[in-house]
């Protein structure tokens, strides 16, 4: 499958470097493939085609054709065979869903064993980010191990938090989560998902708030974290209109965030969907943020859109890289 020869070439290991400069430890340096490999027996998305700079999906039981730009490609399939789907997001003649069929108002999914529930959105957005499914399963598996090797709870900051994917990962292998999001709707939306997956009760903190407002209040406290997850976006706002553009702001996004690492932190998870910031460029950022950890990995790699079988393209959305202490590669779950 397209999808298993991403993951076996991602695999390749291109540095380790003992000498490193930058770090005072072991540190090792990973390519990965990160996100979207084949989807598992249970899994309810599926990228179903791509190509002419368009992506044919499925979410359970609606299949939907979205824009793509990165599917530069012809598509796979006779266009024909798109014909099935409920709905089409269309930009050229204004963000709007040309309906097939009646689509309902939400419906419910499950990708990585995570429930989600999905609504078509003015943006062509419908409340997951399904090429970030393979993260959920490394925050996990960290998560578990970090658990395990410490014997407390890990305190797990995920900003830009979206609709909770990351967040339910963590909180369902046992952290304790602060989730944070500028947009109250956003937050309710995550809320809901964690109840549809059983954790109304689980120790999450719902905070709606700008995120570098957030990480300034929380430096003043005092306050520390073992693993941070951030998505940032391209461009976005805080609730009080606070402009958020990744160029100028992810540096000291950054730097808050290592100030409010603990003595003995698990990992940090970055990943973005601006196509200037290449997994090296992510892996750069988290280098410069945790030059002075002992016994650090980095890896780095892209996220991925994949179908069930060898004919469908996988689509890269996105990069991610992740900082984690060695021990924790090496720990079973
Ligand atoms: C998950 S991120 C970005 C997703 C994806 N990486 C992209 O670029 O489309 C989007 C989330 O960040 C939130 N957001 C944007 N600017 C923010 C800010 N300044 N502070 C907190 N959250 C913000 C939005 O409300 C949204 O839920």
């Amino acid at each position: 499958m397209n999808s298993l020869i991403a993951m076996r070439c991602g695999k390749k290991i291109i540095g380790m470097k003992k000498d490193d400069p930058l770090k005072p430890g072991r540190r090792c340096v990973r390519q990965e493939d990160g996100g979207g490999r084949e989807p598992g027996p249970r899994d309810e998305y599926e990228l179903l085609d791509s190509g002419d700079g368009r992506k044919y999906e499925r979410f359970g039981e609606f299949k939907l054709v979205r824009p793509c730009a990165q599917a530069i490609w012809r598509a796979g399939k006779d266009s024909s065979q798109w014909q099935d789907a409920h709905a089409t997001f269309d930009r050229t003649s204004g963000n709007r869903w040309r309906m097939e069929t009646r689509l309902p108002e939400q419906w419910v999914i499950t990708v990585a064993g995570i429930r989600f529930r999905l609504s078509t959105t003015d943006f062509g957005h419908l409340g997951i980010f399904p090429e970030q499914k393979d993260l959920w399963t490394w925050i996990a598996a960290m998560v578990e191990k970090a658990k395990k090797k410490t014997g407390r709870s890990v305190s797990v900051l995920n900003l830009f938090a979206y609709s909770g994917g990351s967040t339910m990962a963590a909180a369902k292998a046992g952290a304790e989560v602060w989730h944070v999001d500028a947009s109250k709707g956003m937050v309710k939306w995550a809320r809901e998902n964690a109840g549809l997956n059983g954790l109304e009760n689980a120790p999450i903190h719902w905070i709606v708030d700008d995120v570098n407002r957030f990480l300034e209040r929380e430096i003043r406290r005092g306050k520390k974290y073992e693993a941070i997850i951030l998505d940032p976006p391209t461009f976005g706002h805080g609730p009080r209109k606070e402009i958020y553009k990744i160029e100028e702001k992810l540096s000291s996004t950054m730097d808050k965030c290592r100030m409010l690492m603990s003595d003995s932190p698990a990992f940090i998870l970055l990943s973005s969907h601006t196509p200037s910031l290449t997994p090296v460029a992510l892996a750069n950022i988290l280098r410069s943020a945790t030059r002075d950890f002992a016994d650090s990995c980095i890896e780095h790699g892209e996220m991925l859109l994949a179908g069930r079988t060898d004919d469908v393209l996988p689509v890269p959305n996105g990069t991610f890289a992740r900082w984690f202490r060695k021990f924790l590669s090496e720990e079973k779950p």
